[in-house]
């Protein structure tokens, strides 16, 4: 109780300081009180217009009605059970209409997880399970996480990976597209083909990460004829393409999936819903 009277954001700034490591980065000396659609008040009652949404994840803004309520009925009902343990039909629900959305006229299947990078990590464990390989091949400027196997796929040093190496082996980095750098499509397609013929052997390569749209590389757009070729290149060695959609899915592009615009169906999807991050939707085949 001692704690909220009269909070000040330096106050709360200080205690921060003191009980969390500095590690977790913040962005704004700012402390939230509460936050209706776009808008949040400061714990000392300033208005501001938030224009992050948590990074990106907030599609519906702050306490849109209809889904606080459906979280109150929720919480009402049962609290943990662990799905593995006692299953639940929301479960099931989520992941069919999910799984209807996602690109691709095949079965299709879809499993919750709590953070971006778990859903990266289990489509690679995924992918070297199936195929049976263990190189992966991910781009320049991608960015996959912040856990060791993601962190090894990221393919940007500062600030991500400074200091924090080694990194798990059999990750090779293709040059993404970039017009701005002036590195084509038919350049990128020749840099996988550089890997699979100097650095390992196409049938080694269990799978090639991608973002259709590069987030944290500085929101770099990936041709359409780009993912349309390396989905041919992946066909053609028995390679899984995995889309990483944690900063484009769940309709941030326009479309629920970016993919769906190329009109390329990747094996394995990530995307992000509100809050929580994302399912992983694959291909009925695997496992
Ligand atoms: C493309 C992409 N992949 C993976 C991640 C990792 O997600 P998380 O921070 O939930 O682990 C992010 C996070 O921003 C991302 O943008």
């Amino acid at each position: 109780m001692q704690h909220q009277t009269e909070q000040t954001n330096a106050a709360l700034m200080a205690r921060r300081r003191a009980a969390i490591p500095r590690g977790v980065g913040q962005s704004h000396e700012v402390f939230i009180a509460r936050g209706v659609n776009a808008e949040v008040w400061d714990v000392e009652g300033k208005r501001y217009i938030d224009f992050a949404g948590g990074i990106a994840v907030l599609n519906t803004g702050h306490c849109r009605p209809e889904i606080m309520q459906a979280v109150k009925e929720q919480i009402d009902l049962y609290t943990h059970t662990c799905f593995q343990v006692l299953a639940y039909e929301p479960y099931v629900e989520l992941a069919e209409r999910i799984n209807a959305l996602a690109p691709g006229n095949f079965a299709k299947k879809t499993m919750f997880l709590t953070t971006g990078a778990e859903a990266v990590e289990n489509a690679i464990k995924i992918a070297r399970s199936y195929t049976k390989r263990s190189a992966v091949i991910a781009f320049t400027s991608g960015y996959h996480g912040r856990t060791l196997l993601t962190l090894g796929l990221t393919g940007k040093v500062a600030p991500y990976k400074t200091g924090f190496g080694p990194f798990p082996a059999e990750i090779f980095h293709a040059q993404f597209p970039n017009a701005a750098q002036g590195i084509s499509s038919d350049d990128a397609i020749a840099s996988v083909e550089s890997i699979l013929k100097n650095d390992v052997e196409a049938s080694r390569v269990a799978a090639i990460i991608v973002e259709p749209v590069q987030g944290e590389g500085g929101f770099n757009v990936a041709p359409f004829d780009f993912l349309q070729r390396l989905r041919a290149l992946c066909d053609q060695h028995g390679i899984l393409m995995i889309a990483d959609e944690i900063q484009t899915g769940a309709g941030r592009t326009g479309t629920w999936f970016a993919m769906e615009q190329s009109g390329v169906a990747p094996d394995m999807i990530h995307g992000q819903i509100d809050g929580g991050r994302l399912p992983a939707v694959r291909r009925g085949g695997p496992r």
